[in-house]
């Protein structure tokens, strides 16, 4: 067993810290206050391979496999995590194409995603369909040569920005995830548009919005995947994308020790560094074995991943795990701040607000638990 990682996945690793360090950390807090979505920056990223990391070389991918992604994307977190997410969902939106779309899709749309020419954005949520995707009630119905497709999505990350949508919608009329089915959706497609664009309490330099479909025609190619593998679509295309989000749970962590650390150094009380308390000493401990733990369960979720094996429930430890971790991490980061971590003009502020959404979007940390639980009782 090597606890040692590539060449290839270090050069990774700093080529997406260099990148944060430069166009992210120095810009991040302003983005958060103003709500400025990067979409220059998003760009450069798109032209480093950084939005299609998983896609191998002849689709115009990285091919730098999951590994390096969530190494990459933790230093992206580490910078800016509403950027993260930006580019946890751009990587996620490959993965329909690259798992199920037909060769035709794949030259059309996959590398063009991949090559960052393209931003693509994932539409499964509904107002009444959030954990429970298999109720959802957006309809696609069968035209002939087109689908009908009228309904709303909502909390869509970036969907004000993506040039295509991977969509979910109900083609049938079976009950659950059996009707579903999975599209690639142009924006330009008569009929397609985006709605209110939400506020949020943290990653507010990332975008989320709702998308209206109103009798829009999408065209029978556009289909990926069997009519009725919608269900599987997203659930394989989630697997992913948990992945995505415990490495940016992770980068929030690091950020959150870091500033502790420099902060427990610098503050004096009762005539000494607070750091030379066991209470503040204690808390750096925590976060610091938290990170260490939640390394490995990421590293491994990708290993598994490359490695072609199953991970789906691996890929919920690590999101289960990490996201609490950051939660609680960025709660004593605030903490061991005392009054300064409440105020606006310290990072671990934006950090614990953005922390919350780790362990909601993506399937709660409560349908982590489902997923995992369901993954030992089945055998
Ligand atoms: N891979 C492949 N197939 C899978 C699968 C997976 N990971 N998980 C389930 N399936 C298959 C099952 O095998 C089953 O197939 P059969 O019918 O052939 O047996 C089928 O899908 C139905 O599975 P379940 O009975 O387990 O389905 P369920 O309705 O009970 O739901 C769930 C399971 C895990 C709770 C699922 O609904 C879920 O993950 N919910 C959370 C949804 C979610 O994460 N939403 C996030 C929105 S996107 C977002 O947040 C993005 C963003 O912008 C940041």
């Amino acid at each position: 067993m090597s606890f040692q990682l590539t060449e290839e996945q270090k050069m990774v690793r700093l080529m997406a810290r260099d990148f944060a360090k430069k166009e992210l950390e120095p810009f991040a807090a302003q983005r958060d206050r103003e709500e400025i979505f990067p979409m220059d920056v998003v760009k450069k990223m798109g032209e480093l391979g950084l939005l299609g990391m998983m896609v191998p070389f002849e689709y115009g991918g990285a091919g730098a496999g999951a590994v390096s992604y969530c190494l990459a994307l933790q230093e992206i977190a580490y910078g800016c995590a509403s950027t993260a997410v930006t580019m946890s969902v751009a990587n996620l939106s490959t993965e329909p194409l690259l798992q199920f779309g037909d060769e035709e899709q794949k030259r059309k749309y996959l590398v063009k995603l991949a090559e960052g020419e393209l931003l693509g954005c994932f539409a499964l949520t509904e107002p009444e369909a959030g954990s429970d995707p298999g109720s959802l009630s957006m309809r696609a119905e069968d035209k002939g040569d087109h689908y009908l497709v009228n309904g709303m999505k909502t909390f869509i990350t970036h969907g004000q920005y993506a040039d295509v949508v991977n969509l979910i919608a109900r083609t049938g009329l079976e009950k659950g995830g059996k009707g579903l089915s999975a599209f690639i959706v142009e924006r330009d497609t008569p009929g397609f548009s985006v709605g209110a664009r939400e506020e949020k309490m943290g990653l507010r330099a990332s975008n989320t919005v709702e998308l209206h479909f109103n009798d829009c025609r999408v065209p029978k190619e556009n289909l990926v995947g069997k009519e009725g593998a919608g269900f599987k679509v997203a659930m394989v295309a989630l697997d992913s994308g948990r992945i995505g989000i415990a490495s940016q749970a992770l980068g929030i962590t690091r950020a959150c020790l870091d500033e502790s650390v420099k902060y427990a150094r610098e503050r004096k009380q009762f005539g000494k560094a607070i750091g030379s308390f066991e209470a503040i000493q204690w808390m750096l401990a925590d976060m610091a074995t938290g990170i260490e733990a939640a390394n490995w369960l990421v590293l491994s979720a990708a290993w598994r991943k490359d490695e072609g094996m199953p991970f789906t429930k691996e890929a919920s430890m690590a999101k289960l795990f990490a996201s609490e971790l950051a939660n609680s991490s960025a709660y004593l980061a605030v903490q061991i701040h005392g009054g300064y971590g409440y105020l606006k003009d310290f990072k671990v502020e934006r950090l614990f607000r953005d922390a919350r959404a780790t362990s909601i979007y993506e399937g709660t940390s409560e349908i982590q638990r489902l997923v995992i639980a369901r993954n030992l009782l089945k055998g």
